[in-house]
């Protein structure tokens, strides 16, 4: 069998997707029942983040916990002989000595790909500059399912960066699988989405008018302007405050519209938002766990998508076999 990473959701079909998705509705009910599982047992995550990160590496370090693995970490370059001049090929390639799985977070377009074909074990893309968050994209989609039974059909607004916004990428080409999804892209002109992630998109407009179009949608997600990808800080405080979702606003929203976020938040949700009920990125935030252990057992070979069933070893091996 050929390893699997999780590079980009192109990778993925929509059958691979839901298949996936299923598996981490299992996990969250066997975590709810059972509190932690042991299906990974005696296997090593390797996290690299050289870049920041709050939610995506505590799950994912959370998830291989939770799974009865363990986990080995770096944060930040300086942490790692990359700060000696080491190239990311020949770190990768030393770390896959000591674990059975890497997800990496770095600062650069193509990082991730890069890793994985330096790698012979699974590389999880955990964010790659302004290009891809795949593992983001899984967990809105659970946060969708979950909230919404449906994707077909929501009228969703993308709102904030969606130039350097991955989470943004990746989710798009996610729902676009879907029929009848219409999307409002709403952004400034200068942080419009680039146009090869809009190739699948059936039906979207593209608006600066977050108003006028906050009646229509089923699905709101708000995205933060990026300060770290602006050449010129002069640009990223013209843009900064572009969009600001308030309780105010919120008056002409659907009474079941959700409300999503990827997190961190500056200043496009105040806080007095976090208290209505259509409120659910700090759900998502949960959902990322149990995401995050699917996708961990998925790719060290603990879930057979084709069959939609968990193969587990070990003393409790047949907890997921109904997969
Ligand atoms: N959503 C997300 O990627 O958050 P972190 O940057 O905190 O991982």
């Amino acid at each position: 069998m050929p390893k699997q990473d999780i590079i980009s959701i192109s990778d993925f079909s929509k059958d691979e997707l839901e298949a996936i998705l299923e598996a981490s509705f299992k996990m969250e009910e066997e975590v709810n029942a059972k509190g932690s599982l042991d299906l990974l047992r005696g296997k090593i995550l390797a996290s690299l983040f050289f870049e920041p990160s709050t939610r995506t590496r505590f799950s994912f370090e959370a998830a291989m916990f939770k799974l009865g693995g363990q986990v080995v970490s770096a944060t930040g370059v300086n942490f790692s002989s990359m700060a000696k001049g080491e190239t990311l090929e020949d770190t990768i390639k030393t770390i896959e000595r000591y674990a059975d799985v890497i997800v990496i977070r770095h600062p650069e377009l193509g990082s991730a790909k890069i890793a994985a074909g330096a790698a012979k074990i699974p590389v999880v893309n955990a964010g790659d500059g302004p290009g891809d968050h795949p593992t983001q994209a899984f967990l809105d989609f659970y946060t969708i399912k979950k909230e919404k039974k449906t994707i077909e059909g929501l009228k969703i607004a993308m709102v904030g960066d969606l130039k350097y916004g991955r989470t943004m990428h990746s989710t798009i080409q996610l729902l676009s699988l879907y029929n009848d999804v219409k999307f409002y892209l709403v952004s400034p002109e200068e942080l419009k989405t680039p146009s090869k992630y809009l190739e699948n998109v059936a039906d979207y407009e593209e608006t600066e008018d977050l108003k006028s179009v906050l009646p229509e949608v089923d699905v709101l997600y708000m995205t933060r302007i990026q300060k770290e990808r602006f050449a010129e800080e002069a640009d990223y405080l013209r843009l900064k405050d572009s969009f600001i979702l308030n309780k105010s606003l919120l008056a002409n929203a659907k009474n079941d519209m959700i409300i999503m976020h990827p997190l961190p938040r500056v200043n496009e949700i105040a806080t007095d938002v976090d208290e209505d009920r259509r409120a659910k990125y700090f759900d998502q935030v949960e959902n990322g766990l149990y995401v995050r252990m699917a996708l961990l057992a998925f790719v060290l070979g603990k879930i057979d998508i084709r069959k939609l069933s968990l193969r587990a070893n070990g003393e409790r091996g047949n907890l997921l076999n109904n997969g």
